[in-house]
């Protein structure tokens, strides 16, 4: 097959790594018999400064002619949030992913075997394993919601943010865990805050309507509160966990930390119809940018998910991840991973030593 690709390498060590992605992708097409077309596409602070704004008109035209978009990371302390919203990188990130119908992120966090060691928790809960998907809502609730901002006459300025679900946004989600979690260990997480939100009454009536249509899986619903409690008591108890925007942000964030090395988990986001985008879940970590001290592997795992989900290749897939394992057992650490003791190895090392594997 031919992929054609685009690449939005980003802002910080966002250049870095997916060129190490790029390495892989092409190490797996020679050895499965693929060729790629890349297309750089400019996205983030950098595009804020090249052309003035984060999201250069024409970008969601340039990805939707491709067949998966990798992007490295986007952001930096150069564009904060004094800055007007057209030139800042976390405003293109909403917008890409409004316009290209990405409303499913999937964000796994897998406790690799050979960083068992790297788990914060107790030897006991590390060795029971963590691999865990959480299916966060992408493109709706508060992120999206009405915002207004007002003054009032005694209490000062007020503002508000507006979350709001419809049922078809649930369900399309909600199809989506229940669907990932048959071909896992076929057990569905629903997370809301259904004691208190209307919101989350609806998504809990929604997520039951599917539950009985997926009798094969197992299904539970866990209150927001209690899912942050349980993800550092046990997470080995997770396997699909599903739940709106802005609490699958937060919680998986806490999933990542939870294995304790958020250098190696990658996200797909996707939506109906193509392309899907590929990202590490780390930032673009502006201070250690340029140095080739970055962990590559969160960038290569995206291209293995890249191949799952949006080619439909699990070979090439698991090609990627047995590669990334096998680095990672043979002792080869980046700085961010390495044990006291251990001498580090480069960004651009690391990326030859998995194309080797491949
Ligand atoms: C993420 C990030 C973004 C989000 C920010 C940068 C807008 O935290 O992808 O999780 O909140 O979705
Ligand atoms: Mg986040």
């Amino acid at each position: 097959m031919n992929y054609k690709i685009a690449l939005i390498k980003g802002d910080g060590i966002g250049p870095e790594v997916v060129n190490e992605a790029v390495g892989v992708l092409e190490a797996v097409g020679e050895k499965f018999g693929h060729t790629f077309e890349f297309v750089d596409v400019l996205l983030g602070g950098c595009a804020t400064d090249a052309v003035g704004k984060s999201y250069p008109d024409g970008t969601a035209e340039k990805c939707r002619a491709c067949d998966a978009v990798l992007l490295g990371a986007v952001g930096g302390p150069k564009w904060g949030s004094d800055k007007p919203p057209e030139q800042r990188p976390e405003t293109a990130l909403l917008a890409i992913r409004k316009d290209l119908g990405l409303y499913a992120n999937l964000r796994p966090a897998t406790l690799r075997p050979a960083m068992a060691d790297a788990c914060p928790l107790k030897k006991e809960t590390a060795e029971k394993g963590i691999d865990l998907m959480m299916v966060r809502e992408l493109t709706g609730g508060i992120y999206f919601g009405k915002r207004d901002r007002y003054q009032t006459e005694d209490r000062g300025l007020e503002c508000t943010d507006l979350m709001a679900y419809s049922e078809q946004e649930i369900e399309r989600i909600g199809r989506r865990a229940f669907e990932l979690a048959r071909l896992r260990r076929k057990k569905v997480s629903s997370v809301d805050k259904a004691n208190v939100l209307e919101t989350s009454r609806l998504w809990r009536s929604v997520m039951h309507r599917l539950a009985e249509e997926y009798p094969d899986v197992q299904y539970e619903d866990v209150l927001v509160d209690n899912c942050a409690m349980q993800l550092v008591r046990d997470p080995g108890q997770f396997d699909v966990v599903v739940t709106e925007n802005m609490f699958g942000d937060i919680l998986s964030d806490e999933a990542s930390m939870v294995t304790g090395s958020i250098g190696l988990l990658p996200s797909a986001s996707i939506g109906d119809t193509a392309p899907g985008l590929y990202e590490p879940i780390h930032g673009s970590a502006p201070d250690i940018a340029g140095q080739d001290k970055a962990n590559p592997i969160a960038t290569i795992l995206s291209v293995a998910m890249m191949f799952r989900y949006s080619f439909q290749r699990a070979a090439e897939a698991d090609a990627i991840e047995a590669a990334v394992d096998a680095v990672l057992a043979e002792g080869w650490r980046t700085p961010d991973i390495a044990e006291p003791g251990v001498t580090p190895i480069g960004t651009k090392e690391m990326g030859r030593l998995i194309r080797a594997h491949i």
